[in-house]
């Protein structure tokens, strides 16, 4: 395949292992420099340049997209899935996961384990949020940092208030995180290449150090992961829309606590600490995928007027319930089942002998106007709009 490497740093070690696994297995391979693109929408179709000059043809790219560049380094990614090119990390996954409160939320509604969080605004609200998620000591953390810079361990509540208002007048955000104290410093990185764990390491902070992090003194050691920890690692990277992907979880009391999903997880700690290929394991993985470039499927289905895919609860008093979905007349309303989710495991592709259970989650496409009835009633909670009183714009008052 003709694969390009998208990275600032040709020499730096990741970047030069990932090249070298690429030439190893007969792979056209070129480093390219993510800031040297043209976004060319002045054609017929999504184009780009590199260096002022037409792109050749890639049948696949390896996003490694800094920090300092999210927006157009993403932009790129997202250019390339305009012209099929097969990428593991999408830019939506990128975007996703490179803010810790857009993945936070994300990965909240499914079931997966994280240090409880909050997020405010106001100064009024500082203190029970943190109240809410344990008190002091709490854990402070700037939406986009990395490398522990960014994540501080306030003591009091006093001084994360303080801490808090600093940082909230040069307008930087920050989430509000109990203080796992039971993971003790230490905390596992596990790399996930398409649906499984490839290599993990445990790291251990320095000292009195809180953090983990290689960059702030943390030590490296290899592995071997609980299966429920290798679970909670793929499902974060998948639902994150990412398959390469450097998972940190803490050791919580109760199981595995997802802190964040990296996409350009660096290899030379987790090589060196378990003597694994992973640039192999990455490159090869992009081989096998490279037929099946990315599909915003939602995007795609939703084209045909009328049609759209909605989620479709099966309650337990419906019809639905003992019947296969072949006898549930589904299709004659001409509803498709695309995957049935029943509690955290998933059916993909389900078949018309599939019987269903209550409480069933069904992914469909159909027609939109059979789907509507199905779709249990929410409380409403958009009011209509109301014609303002007279003197309404008199007692306006700016906020
Ligand atoms: N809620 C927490 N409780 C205990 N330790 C934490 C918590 N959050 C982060 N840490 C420690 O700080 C390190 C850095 O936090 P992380 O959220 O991964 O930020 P970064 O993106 O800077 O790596 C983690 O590897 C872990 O060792
Ligand atoms: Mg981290």
């Amino acid at each position: 395949m003709r694969l390009a490497i998208l990275s600032r740093a040709p020499r730096s070690y990741s970047t030069r292992r990932l090249r070298a696994a690429a030439v190893d297995r007969g792979h056209d391979v070129k480093v390219l420099n993510t800031l040297r693109f043209s976004i060319d929408l002045s054609g017929d179709a999504p184009d780009l340049q590199f260096r002022g000059r037409q792109l050749r043809d890639y049948d696949a790219i390896l996003p490694r997209i800094g920090n300092s560049i999210t927006y157009f380094g993403t932009a790129v990614v997202r250019q390339f899935e305009q012209m099929d090119v097969y990428t593991p990390n999408t830019a939506n996954g990128i975007t996703n996961s490179r803010d810790k409160l857009r993945a936070t939320q994300i990965l909240a509604r499914h079931d997966i384990g994280m240090p409880a969080t909050t997020f405010v605004r106001d100064r009024a609200d500082v203190i029970p949020a943190i109240e809410r998620v344990g008190g002091a000591p709490v854990v402070l953390k700037l939406l986009e940092g990395t490398q522990g810079i960014g994540v501080i361990l306030a003591p009091t509540i006093k001084v994360a208030e303080a801490i808090i208002e600093t940082l909230q007048s040069t307008r930087q955000q920050v989430l509000i995180q109990r203080f796992v104290s039971e993971s003790k410093g230490r905390d596992i990185r596990a790399l996930v290449v398409g649906d499984r764990v490839v290599a993990a390491m445990r790291r251990v902070a320095q000292g009195d150090e809180f953090r983990s992090n290689v960059h702030r003194g943390g030590s490296v050691e290899a592995v071997t992961l609980d299966a429920e920890y290798e679970r909670v690692a793929v499902r974060a990277a998948q639902i994150m829309g990412l398959k390469v992907a450097g998972v940190d979880m803490l050791e919580g009391n109760d199981g595995p606590l997802v802190m964040e999903v990296n996409s350009s997880p660096g290899l030379e700690g987790i090589e060196r600490a378990t003597n694994l290929d992973i640039a192999g394991a990455i490159v090869d993985y992009i081989g096998d995928q490279v037929a099946f470039p990315q599909i915003d499927v939602r995007e795609r289905l939703s084209i045909s007027t009328g049609y759209g895919v909605a989620e479709l609860v099966v309650h337990g008093d419906a019809e639905l319930v003992g019947r296969t979905i072949k006898e549930s007349g589904l299709w004659e309303r001409d509803i498709t089942v695309l995957t049935v989710h029943r509690g955290t495991s998933v059916i993909p592709n389900a078949k018309g002998r599939e019987v269903l259970e209550a409480e069933d989650r069904l992914l469909c496409f159909g027609r939109l106007e059979e789907m509507r009835s199905m779709i249990p009633e929410r409380p409403k909670r958009r009011k209509r709009v109301k014609r303002l009183p007279k003197d309404a714009m008199e007692s306006l008052q700016e906020d």
